[in-house]
């Protein structure tokens, strides 16, 4: 080959490559493709770098001129590959923005938090209250709802057949005439006092069942707090004392109650304590029967019957015991006129409790 030739044939093929980068450039749309292509023509055993090894064979008085057009291609190539980068970058970019755009002007969704429903806030008020006077606080799932009717009636001095046991519609069950639905939580005193020796001074809560007709007062369904203190020394003015504390820390001193003389057969002698009622404010309504007053509790000294029934020696000890009605309790606190709004479950019932934990 002449220095003529072998100079002419390398501006060609420089000039070729330079053309052919380009188009191939032109047609790239990824990244990685782009970086192969910078390796095959510029990289170390690239075209463009294998053309330049082959500028000796350029005779010398013309190598300068040709390697100079061949640092011009090498350069410009560069540029371009950069730049083609930028732009493949930017369009990836603005595709991400396109695509993941968030519509901020969208409205959010409300999540409002829970509250504590009106009888659980009422039973945690109410245990508050007792363990401030010194009472535990024991668990519901010692007293069972499905119970015998030894624990619902018999420990309690309910004989079989006796009239007392119609005071409360029961609920009995299929699995057997023993078995039924507790209608008061008072079979937590004889569960109780099975497994615990006085001194003894526990509260406990829980759901019972009554076979009753539903109205706006009453319920098949509602819940109770037992109470039981048996010792060596408790009087029926301990009892006194301990309900008319409770009921003036839980309605406010000023409310007015009354203190009456009743029956239980677990119970001698047997009281029940009503508290005037918030919604006639003693005039009379249907919600207190027109009586203008409403029965909150039961209580009664514990009749050493039910003490010797469980092992308890009545010579030694004495003991009172109460039972209270936590929707009433909640009824009057909050001015509720129907029993049915603790269970159906209506947000704008339920939400007005909130806060008041
Ligand atoms: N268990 C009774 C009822 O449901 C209420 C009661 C009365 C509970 C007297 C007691 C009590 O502990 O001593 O009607």
């Amino acid at each position: 080959m002449t220095s003529n030739s072998s100079t002419q044939t390398m501006q060609e093929a420089l000039r070729q490559l330079e053309s052919e980068t380009l188009t191939a450039l032109a047609a790239l749309s990824d990244v990685l493709s782009l970086e192969e292509l910078r390796v095959s023509v510029l990289g170390r055993k690239g075209t463009l770098t294998q053309i330049l090894r082959s500028l000796k064979e350029v005779p010398a008085e013309e190598r300068s001129a040709v390697g100079s057009m061949a640092n011009g291609i090498q350069d410009g190539l560069n540029q371009a590959i950069d730049q083609k980068k930028q732009s493949l970058q930017a369009s990836k970019w603005q595709a991400q923005i396109t695509t993941e755009a968030l519509d901020v002007t969208m409205p959010g969704r409300v999540r409002t938090p829970g509250v504590l429903h009106p009888l659980t806030l009422v039973t945690e008020e109410i245990c508050d209250i007792f363990r401030l006077m010194g009472f535990h606080v024991i668990d519901d799932t010692l007293c069972p709802e499905v119970e015998t009717d030894y624990y619902n009636f018999e420990a309690l001095n309910f004989p079989a057949d006796h009239p007392a046991r119609d005071m409360q519609d029961t609920f009995y069950t299929h699995v057997g005439p023993e078995v039924l639905l507790r209608s008061q939580t008072s079979n937590a005193q004889i569960r109780h006092m099975e497994a615990h020796q006085p001194p003894v001074q526990v509260v406990v809560s829980g759901r019972v069942y009554r076979n009753e007709e539903v109205s706006s007062r009453k319920n098949v369904l509602f819940h109770q707090l037992e109470g039981l203190w048996v010792d060596e020394n408790v009087s029926m003015a301990d009892l006194k004392g301990v309900l008319h504390r409770f009921v003036a820390l839980f309605f406010g001193e000023e409310r007015p109650t009354r203190f009456r003389s009743s029956y239980f057969p677990f119970t001698e002698p047997s009281a029940e304590m009503d508290v005037q009622c918030i919604l006639c404010t003693g005039a009379g309504c249907r919600t207190c029967g027109h009586h203008g007053w409403l029965e909150i509790l039961g209580a009664g000294m514990v009749d050493p019957n039910v003490l010797q029934g469980v092992k308890i020696d009545p010579e030694k000890y004495v003991g009172f015991a109460f039972g209270v009605g936590i929707e009433r309790m909640a009824m009057l606190k909050y001015g509720i006129d129907n029993i049915r709004a603790f269970y159906t479950n209506d947000q704008r019932f339920l939400t007005q409790f909130r806060g008041l934990s």
